[in-house]
């Protein structure tokens, strides 16, 4: 498994009594597998829910759940459960339970981990929805807010209760961010990013189309590292079979024309853009609404050129960062420094497509980084999230007036 920013992190997942408990099984399983590792604390409510022992499968390691179990009575759990851990992450979490943080009880042995405990601690409520609009639930959220903890706002849909409302475990992956989050810096807190990705497709006929073989993989992973970093996202993608990260709002398009009009209508209101998308530089010159027939003879396609995205948004830029890709196959920096100059950008990822699992398709990939301002940055052989990541290092540098 590729080094993430959750390597090794020790996380405890604390588990209570709510229907929604079965859905900790998935978060232990997913952050174990980018790279977490886990501790299971269920009260005694969560285990009516889920057996402590599917618990102590999915984490591989010993599930606590009382205070006083006389088999640890010497380790002192409380302590140095509270003590061992990089975060808690509290999911789902009652009312009760929230109700024990904010009045500082320690009458089980997962509040008083949270009382002893000096590392963040995040909580995700999930609870029927009176119960979790009831001003008491939200005195007791706000409270814990102030001792430092993220709250992670629920959900809203219909409920296990048969009520509809707010007070749904939020989707794995908010969750997940939530977490991820905690041990990245924020270093794009503020900061309005749009992010092209995946290929365009120009039809011809209702049934065929012109496009590449870029695969959403890139770019997406793009969005999510500028997600992470705290950023605000808008994402344009071409037809791909990707899920967008959870909180990013994205904008389907098909054709180069359309992300022209998409990326346009942004442009202005943000201060980043990454143009990563496999863009079609042609386009059929005819569209037939009927499928084309073969009469037996060759078939000429006319192409017409379409706009150049980036181009156009060089000529347009005034205080935003501008970062462009050039996929190359061969005089890679050459082509890079032409394009950085000939679209008025600020950075340009030179990707490499002939070596073996960079570009297209593949979940690596190698890149060089050029600025305008002649900073030349090889990096080695990544994951696309990875590569993402270094990307905005790199941003962060030209934005902070560095090279
Ligand atoms: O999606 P994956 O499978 O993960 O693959 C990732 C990738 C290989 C597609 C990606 O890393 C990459 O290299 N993207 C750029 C692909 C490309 O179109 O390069 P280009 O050299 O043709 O274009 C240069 C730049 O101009 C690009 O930023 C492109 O988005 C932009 N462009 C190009 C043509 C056009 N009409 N409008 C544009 O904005």
């Amino acid at each position: 498994m590729p080094e993430s920013s959750m390597t090794g992190k020790r996380i405890l997942l604390g588990v209570c009594g709510s229907i929604a408990a079965y859905k900790a099984c998935d978060i232990t399983r997913s952050l174990r597998k980018i790279g977490a590792e886990v501790t299971v604390v269920v009260t005694s409510g969560g285990a009516r829910f889920v057996s402590p022992l599917t618990f102590a499968a999915l984490s591989a390691a010993k599930v606590y759940g009382g205070m006083f179990d006389e088999q640890d009575a010497h380790t002192i759990p409380h302590i140095n459960l509270a003590r061992d851990h990089d975060l808690i992450l509290v999911a789902p979490a009652t009312a009760q339970t929230i109700g024990r943080f904010a009045s500082g009880m320690a009458d089980d042995l997962l509040s008083a981990v949270v009382l002893a405990a000096d590392c963040p601690i995040v909580v995700c409520p999930a609870m029927n929805s009176k119960m979790f609009s009831h001003p008491a639930t939200q005195a007791n959220l706000e409270k814990i807010a102030t001792f430092g903890y993220q709250v992670v706002q629920p959900d809203s849909g219909p409920m296990a209760c048969k009520e509809e409302g707010p007070g749904r475990l939020p989707e794995l992956a908010v969750i997940l961010n939530a977490v991820e989050q905690v041990f990245i810096p924020q270093d794009l807190a503020g900061k309005r990013i749009l992010i092209t990705a995946g290929p365009t497709e120009e039809p011809l006929d209702p049934v065929r189309f012109l496009s590449n073989r870029s695969s959403g993989k890139m770019g997406y992973a793009l969005a999510r590292a500028a997600l992470l970093r705290g950023g605000e996202v808008v994402l344009v993608s071409g037809p791909c079979s990707l899920e967008a990260p959870a909180n990013v709002e994205v904008i389907q398009v098909r054709t180069a024309q359309e992300m022209y009009d998409a990326v346009l209508c942004h442009f202005e209101a943000m201060d980043i853009i990454v143009k990563c998308a496999a863009v079609s530089d042609f386009r059929p010159a005819q569209y037939g609404l009927e499928k084309l027939k073969k009469d037996g003879a060759d078939l000429l396609l006319e192409l017409a050129v379409n706009p150049d995205i980036l181009a156009t948004l060089g000529e347009r830029k005034k205080e935003q960062i501008l970062v462009g890709f050039a996929a190359e196959s061969e005089n890679h920096l050459g082509e890079g420094k032409r394009k950085l100059a000939a679209k008025n950008l600020d950075m340009i990822v030179v990707n490499d497509i002939k070596g073996e699992a960079t570009g297209f398709q593949s979940d690596t990939n190698r890149v060089t980084i050029l600025t305008r301002k002649g900073a030349v940055k090889e990096l080695a052989l990544l994951s696309k999230d990875q590569t993402a990541m270094a990307i905005f290092d790199e941003v962060m540098v030209l934005g902070g007036g560095g090279a």
